[in-house]
């Protein structure tokens, strides 16, 4: 009977230990299930959402000039001042990749022609209520008497306020960041160059991405830094976010800024000594001359063409680098003859003039310019003979007969009506 009892109780226990277990690996089983179907419904969400902005993008999305009306504007140093755009038709705004422009054209008092021109944009680039360009005013140097004031930059700092309208093509351009990645960044900016970068680091923010992030940010002195506050808050709010000043000229105002200073230009060795990754990809945007450094030193520690963007800022705006003689085709000692018909002047081209545009303005010929990269269409000339190749696709149409001298190389001996 004794015995009897514990096979009994020794049956219950294997009963309840088998079905405890199965309670267990049921209970498991839903959890598992309940966290897939979270997964897929999440993912389906994102889809449904991607979608979405998708199809909102193209629905505001315009082509040609749209007006917009300037909703304030900020001073942002002595010398840059940013304007928030919003459009006049009260619609709202594609989203736009970090880095890209806005080609403005302006209609000032005193010059017959509309003057064009392009101006990076400066805040995130995931949002749909307004549009900020932060300009600097181009003022010409006292060393040189033959330079003047930018036309352009002066018009926007000097004429322009909240509530004027201004005509503006939708952002566009080719050096922004692919905010879909995963890789480390390394952003590089001398001056207003800045302005892209801002862009960029304002777009992480909104996403809540955790990408590691780098700003070398280069300035005569500490009067010239534009947002330094936000910036400084940035690197605050983000563990990855690497913030590094550099003053070429501090001189009474020192170089105690957010962040940490420190004193020259930026080069390639600095940036590296301050911890900069390798395995990075690099956006660079200022001067021709910090650009060019930066530039071949990349080449020189190894970094693949790839991982290399820049973009420079010249007197009028933007200035992107595809003109430089080492991204023309077929470097050779062959000359082409370009006959300017309207100027009555003929050159011979070689590789090491550039592209049309600069060909033309080397011999003093002046051709309207505007983004000098192909998108916003000023530069279009006639072609009455011969044949141009591209040395980057155009983004806006080409005429028939005629071609965008900003990125245009002569094929033929070529005769243009300029
Ligand atoms: S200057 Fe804009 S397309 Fe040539």
């Amino acid at each position: 009977m004794y015995y009897l009892g514990l096979i009994i109780l020794a049956l219950v226990v294997i009963q309840l230990v088998v079905f405890s277990y199965e309670q267990i690996v049921r209970v498991r089983r839903t959890r598992y299930i309940f966290s897939l179907e979270k997964v897929l419904l999440k993912k389906k969400i994102d889809n449904v959402v991607a979608q979405n902005t998708k199809k909102n993008d193209a629905e505001w999305a315009w082509s040609g000039w749209r007006k917009f009306r300037i909703k304030s504007v900020v001073n942002e140093s002595s010398h840059i001042k940013s304007f928030y755009l919003v459009p006049h038709d009260g619609k709202k705004l594609p989203r736009f990749n970090p880095g890209q422009y806005l080609t403005f054209r302006l209609k000032i008092p005193g010059i017959s022609k509309p003057v064009v021109r392009c101006y990076s944009l400066s805040d995130s680039g995931d949002q749909r209520e307004h549009y900020r360009v932060s300009i600097r005013k181009q003022i010409a140097p006292a060393s040189d008497p033959e330079a003047i004031d930018g036309i352009a930059s002066c018009y926007f700092h000097q004429a322009l306020e909240e509530g004027d309208i201004l005509d503006v093509k939708a952002p566009t351009g080719k050096f922004w960041l692919d905010i879909t990645e995963k890789t480390p960044i390394v952003l590089v900016a001398g001056g207003v160059g800045v302005t892209p970068m801002l862009s960029m680091i304002n777009t992480l923010d909104q996403i809540g991405s955790k990408r590691e992030v780098w700003l070398f940010y280069g300035v005569k002195n500490i009067e010239q830094l534009i947002m330094s506050d936000h910036l400084k808050q940035m690197s605050i709010k983000h563990n990855g976010f690497h913030l590094h000043h550099f003053f070429s000229a501090p001189g009474t105002f020192g170089v105690r800024a957010p962040g940490s200073g420190n004193h020259g230009h930026i080069s390639c060795e600095s940036i590296f000594q301050l911890g900069a990754p390798l395995a990075a990809d690099f956006y660079i945007c200022g001067p021709g001359a910090m650009m060019d450094s930066m530039v071949s030193g990349l080449h020189v520690h190894g970094v693949s063409e790839a991982r290399v963007h820049f973009e420079s800022f010249g007197p009028a705006g933007i200035n992107r680098g595809v003109a430089k003689p080492e991204v023309l085709p077929e470097k050779s000692e062959t000359t082409i003859p370009v006959t300017f018909g309207l100027s009555d002047k003929t050159i011979m081209w070689s590789s090491a003039s550039g592209t049309l545009l600069e060909a033309a303005e080397a011999a003093g010929i002046q051709i309207e310019s505007g983004c000098r990269a192909g998108s916003c269409g000023t530069c279009l000339t006639a072609v009455i003979e011969g044949e141009v190749s591209y040395i980057e696709d155009p983004d806006s149409d080409v005429e028939k007969g005629s071609c965008l001298t900003c990125i245009a190389v002569p094929k033929t001996k070529l005769r243009l009506n300029a």
